[in-house]
């Protein structure tokens, strides 16, 4: 009875005032207890698992984790090396699983509003791409942004932040991309570092100017790249609202030789480049990410072996996004073929009004293990710790290793990992905790 009206009272505050749901203090120094099972996904200091490591992952069956400061100093086995704490720094997870909270490492959470006509017509028949030429897709999602108020917007996403908070999200990356003007371009930014401001989540930003070239530059493609370029970027960069850039390298938006020109305008003004590659067709856009040392290339629907070969021996993560083929229905990406050579692939949800409406990694993980025939293990491993490593902070998140970040999911009563894909519809996330604190969870937690 508490914990219902602890949630209703919290749904209300979410709704009408945002203000973060009340959530039992823990004390500074503490040991969760009663671990049914805990996968830490990796207790060393690894920044990525590839290969077999992936589906390979440790599992502490009746554990514990010491917490101290927001940070993991050690974990076990039960009688097994854990710290003598008093009682009421003993947390117990009543025979729960315990897992690293997802790192959704791709994402548009800032947008104006839905794009649900849109899905109609693709319903009745349009193409993903027909839409766009029309000028709805991205081009809608801009003219939106022109007319909202920074408020609305701000309080629109924090919605969006607390609905993926309770689906296990702790680490978000968030782009701009639906302004496609100076003062958008920056509202959006602005919003997104808020986001990191106004909940416990832990943000990372992505100048994305270069979504779409807007209707009013049409035939003059190389004003709306100099805009992006000499005025939108350094004034992005001067205000310290983004951590990388990105561009729409594919067919019918940015080509490989606009894209590096982008790119490399980021990298001179210190931001690493994370583009959006081969979604609608097989466009360079995975060669040119490799080229420009990009720290991931997300999407990759559409590639093929000489891809996978420039993938192999780079630094950039390949980022698939299940949930946009799901959504679009087009093709999968051939996640099996890029683990079985060796990359160290990550998931996101790609969360955005037009082609995956939606935020949950655990839905990300059971379309992962049914259409990409990934493992359970590797969708975990791909949802936390390479996930990190796409963002390059998987050393200090992403996995349960002592010294990281103490940022977990405790989730329902489950036996095992595989429950969590396998209930594909049912939130399985109990309680959350970013940093030691409970962010997400019923009122008797502590
Ligand atoms: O990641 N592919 C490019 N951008 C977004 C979606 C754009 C939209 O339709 O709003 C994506 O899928
Ligand atoms: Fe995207």
């Amino acid at each position: 009875m508490k914990d219902c009206l602890f949630w209703s009272l919290s749904s209300v505050g979410i709704i009408f005032g945002h203000k973060p749901p009340i959530m039992p203090e823990s004390p500074s120094e503490f040991l969760l207890t009663d671990i049914h099972r805990c996968y830490p996904v990796a207790l060393g200091n690894e920044l990525f698992l590839t290969g077999n490591a992936m589906a390979e992952i440790p599992v502490l069956e009746n554990a514990w984790i010491h917490i101290q400061n927001g940070k993991i100093v050690a974990l076990g086995k039960t009688g097994e090396g854990e710290p003598e704490l008093t009682d009421n720094q003993l947390i117990s997870c009543k025979g729960r699983l315990v897992l690293p909270g997802f790192v959704d490492s791709h994402t548009h959470l800032v947008f104006p509003r839905t794009r649900e006509q849109e899905y109609v017509d693709r319903i009745k028949g349009l193409t993903y791409e027909e839409i766009a030429e029309r000028g709805g897709g991205i081009l809608n999602s801009a003219r939106a942004t022109a007319h909202i108020s920074e408020e609305q917007l701000l309080n629109d996403t924090l919605i969006r932040a607390h609905e993926i908070l309770a689906l296990g999200t702790t680490t978000v990356e968030i782009k701009s991309g639906y302004g496609l003007s100076f003062e958008s371009e920056m509202k959006l930014l602005r919003v997104a570092r808020q986001i990191g401001e106004r909940t416990p989540l832990r943000v990372r930003t992505t100048f994305l100017g270069a979504h779409a070239i807007p209707r009013a530059y049409a035939s003059d493609r190389k004003a709306y790249i100099k805009l992006v370029t000499d005025e939108m970027l350094p004034a992005v960069v001067a205000e310290g609202l983004a951590d990388h850039i990105d561009v729409f390298c594919d067919k019918g938006f940015f080509t490989p030789e606009e894209t590096l020109e982008i790119l490399s305008a980021g990298e001179k003004m210190g931001l690493p480049g994370k583009i959006h590659a081969n979604e609608l067709a097989n466009s360079g856009g995975i060669q040119t990410g490799v080229q420009a040392g990009c720290w991931s290339v997300d999407h990759l629907e559409q590639m093929g072996d000489a891809e996978i070969d420039a993938l192999r021996g780079s630094q950039t993560v390949p980022c698939v996004l299940p949930t946009v083929a799901f959504f679009l229905g087009i093709p999968y990406a051939p996640a099996r073929a890029m683990i079985n050579a060796g990359l160290p692939l990550a998931l996101a949800t790609d969360y955005n009004p037009g082609s995956s409406p939606g935020g949950s990694m655990p839905f990300v993980m059971s379309l992962a293990c049914n259409q990409l025939r990934m493992l359970p293990e590797e969708a975990l491993v791909a949802s936390t710790l390479n996930a990190a490593y796409a963002l390059r902070m998987s050393d200090t998140v992403g996995s349960l290793a002592p010294g990281k970040m103490a940022d977990l999911i405790v989730t329902k009563p489950l036996e095992s990992l595989a429950a969590l894909p396998y209930y594909y519809a049912t939130n399985l996330v109990e309680r959350v905790m970013i940093g030691g604190k409970w962010v997400f969870g019923p009122s008797n937690a502590a």
